[in-house]
């Protein structure tokens, strides 16, 4: 039976979409409702808010979820797969997380995440400390250092929900079917033919030259790997899929870039308000927009 609301995603991930979600929804190929489609594929998948929100909406439809992170691919096939086991494991460390003063908190933090490090564990043992470091570590990021090594400090909230059995349960059920890959976005190639919908949410592109690449994993997402992902979309607009992206637009910060414009010059090309900027100096005050293409008119 599905509920009234979509199952939200269950970790914090940097550039979710959760606020930006009705525009995208708002922005679903006709062909979706008229059953024309049977696949959905998303290679940057993140935290998941698109995946959710259409899957409740198009339960039916056979669902390929990729992602350049392997931890975060893991924890994905760990709630579809072993979603009791994984609540019992992270209620344990909640449990003994909150029984701990601030001092044994961080060193609770601080254990977990070289136990993390380490590597070598079950996945549920994995999956239910990348869990726990994502809803105690600082501001919820996920972030390596140079050796691959995940280096957030501890965050040190007052009363943090480290397990959320009904959302999790939620998001298992969703993810029913699922199927769950790691890998570069192009891997999604071979998956995607003129009855399959595609939506990408790639690493935003720095807005502006002083700020610093953006590294979700090691590897940067600069302008290279913008135009090789340009490219991969054409070639699925000629196989005859429809496929939906966003992205930060450039011309907040400065209105004369048209990388974008450019790049996917031919298709539909929206500015949608995203958020407020408020920056300290008060200079970038007002609506920030995103850029939502796609390769079909509606909505
Ligand atoms: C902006 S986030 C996606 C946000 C997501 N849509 C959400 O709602 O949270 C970008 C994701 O792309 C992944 N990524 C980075 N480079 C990639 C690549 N070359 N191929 C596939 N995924 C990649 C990152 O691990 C990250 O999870």
């Amino acid at each position: 039976m599905t509920s009234a609301k979509p199952p939200r995603p269950f970790l914090k991930w940097a550039g979710g979409k959760t606020q930006l979600l009705p525009a995208l929804l708002a922005r679903l190929p006709p062909d979706l409702e008229q059953g024309l489609i049977r696949r959905y594929v998303e290679p940057f998948v993140g935290s998941g808010a698109f995946f959710f929100g259409l899957h409740h909406r198009y339960p039916a439809l056979d669902c390929c979820l990729i992602d350049a992170n392997p931890d975060l691919t893991l924890v994905y096939r760990v709630v579809r797969d072993r979603v009791e086991e994984l609540i019992v494991r992270l209620e344990t460390i909640g449990e003994a997380y909150r029984a701990q003063d601030g001092t044994g908190r961080a060193a609770l933090y601080y254990a977990v995440r070289d136990r993390f490090n380490a590597v070598a564990a079950d996945p549920v043992e994995r999956a239910a400390d990348l869990l726990f470091l994502n809803r105690i570590g600082y501001n919820g990021l996920y972030r390596t250092n140079a050796s691959g090594e995940f280096n957030v400090p501890h965050g040190r909230y007052r009363n943090p929900r480290i397990c959320r059995p009904e959302l999790l349960r939620a998001a298992s059920r969703a993810l029913e079917g699922a199927r769950i890959g790691v890998g570069d976005f192009s891997d999604a190639g071979r998956l995607v033919n003129d009855r399959t919908f595609v939506y990408l949410d790639p690493p935003y592109r720095p807005l502006s030259r002083t700020a610093s690449f953006t590294a979700y994993s090691r590897q940067p997402f600069g302008d290279d790997e913008q135009r090789r992902l340009a490219a991969f979309v054409r070639a699925l607009d000629e196989r005859g899929a429809r496929f939906m992206l966003s992205n930060s637009d450039p011309r907040n910060a400065d209105p004369g870039d048209d990388f974008f414009d450019a790049l996917y010059e031919g298709f539909v090309i929206e500015r949608v308000p995203a958020r407020r900027a408020i920056n300290r100096d008060g200079a970038g005050r007002g609506t920030i927009n995103e850029l939502i293409i796609r390769n079909y008119g509606g909505a």
